[in-house]
């Protein structure tokens, strides 16, 4: 039996795009045995209701990948799955199930991948690999796709970051969220984000926070997906209006993240924390930090 925990994550954070992800203190366990026969698939913990207990269950899936791609010959599986990460509120369900899986199935079959292989098998599945690098590695990762395997650069998650997250109840999904996005950006939108994606990756490895404040800016994406939902216009149009500058969309949406560290008098924390309240709509605050593990 292997038991494994693995973080949530928020991707893109502002301008990166499919290219950056940080690990977050929020986790999802996965138990897996290894049966004479059948699939026995159970599933406890936040939205449980909402996954598949058959073989379209995500983590069963990637489980079968990763054994054909090891040619690890299994008879039956026992999955136990307890969530915390809720589903399609942007913050790395799918990414956790398919690490989890992946680092699981590895585990049964003797540990014969390497962690660069995992990541490569977990892009495939994925598509991307802004979250399923953190959930793997934990910490900040920047990573690259290219010709089939993703090149990766991990570094800690600064201490003193706190990640506010506000999650609705209304669920987005990755694909209908990435199908709002234009075919074309202009040159000027493309360096707009190269420089702030530098920047922010500089401003997080360095330490030099208050660069976060235009470091987050993003024109590739949050301008299009805000308007998927009428509470992520009101988030949007009420952060500027009163200066909250570190906002940004939780990898495709559609929880949002107020990035802040510990200040004395931090204002704008409050600020955040009423314009959340203020939505008709039902959302839950909550407060994380970075995860510099990954799974374990
Ligand atoms: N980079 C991805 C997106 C993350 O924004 O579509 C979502 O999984």
């Amino acid at each position: 039996m292997v038991k494994v925990k693995v973080p949530a994550t928020t991707a893109n954070v502002g301008p990166g795009f499919d290219s950056l992800g940080i690990a977050l203190t929020l986790y999802n366990e996965i138990e897996v045995e290894e049966i004479n026969s059948g699939l026995s698939i159970e599933v406890k913990g936040r939205d449980s209701e909402k996954i598949d207990t058959d073989e379209n269950n995500l983590v069963y899936k990637s489980m079968i990948k990763t054994f054909n791609e090891i040619g690890y010959d299994y008879k039956g599986l026992k999955i136990k799955q307890y969530n915390n990460i809720p589903i399609g509120r942007g913050l790395g369900s799918s990414a956790a199930s398919i690490i989890g899986a992946i680092v699981a199935a590895n585990k049964l079959a003797g540990n014969v991948l390497t962690q660069d292989e995992i990541l490569d098998i977990a892009v495939e599945i994925e598509g991307h690999p802004d979250n399923v690098a953190p959930a793997l590695f934990g910490g900040v990762v920047v990573s690259c796709s290219h010709e089939n395997h993703t090149n990766y650069i991990k570094f800690p998650v600064d201490e003193r970051l706190k990640f506010i997250v506000a999650i609705p109840e209304v669920i987005l999904s990755t694909k209908d969220s990435r199908n709002v996005l234009p075919k074309k950006v202009t040159f000027e939108d493309a360096v707009f984000n190269l420089s702030r994606s530098s920047l922010l990756v500089a401003s997080l490895m360095s330490g030099d926070l208050e660069k976060l404040d235009i470091a987050l800016q993003d024109r590739l994406h949050q301008p299009y997906r805000i308007g998927l939902l009428n509470s992520l216009k009101n988030i949007s149009k009420e952060s500027k209006k009163q200066g909250l500058n570190r906002v940004f969309l939780s990898g495709a949406g559609p929880s949002v993240i107020y990035i802040t560290w510990d200040m004395e008098d931090d204002e704008d924390e409050n600020k955040f924390y009423n314009i959340i309240k203020k939505l008709p709509e039902e959302w839950s605050i909550q407060i994380l930090k970075g995860d510099n593990k990954g799974i374990i």
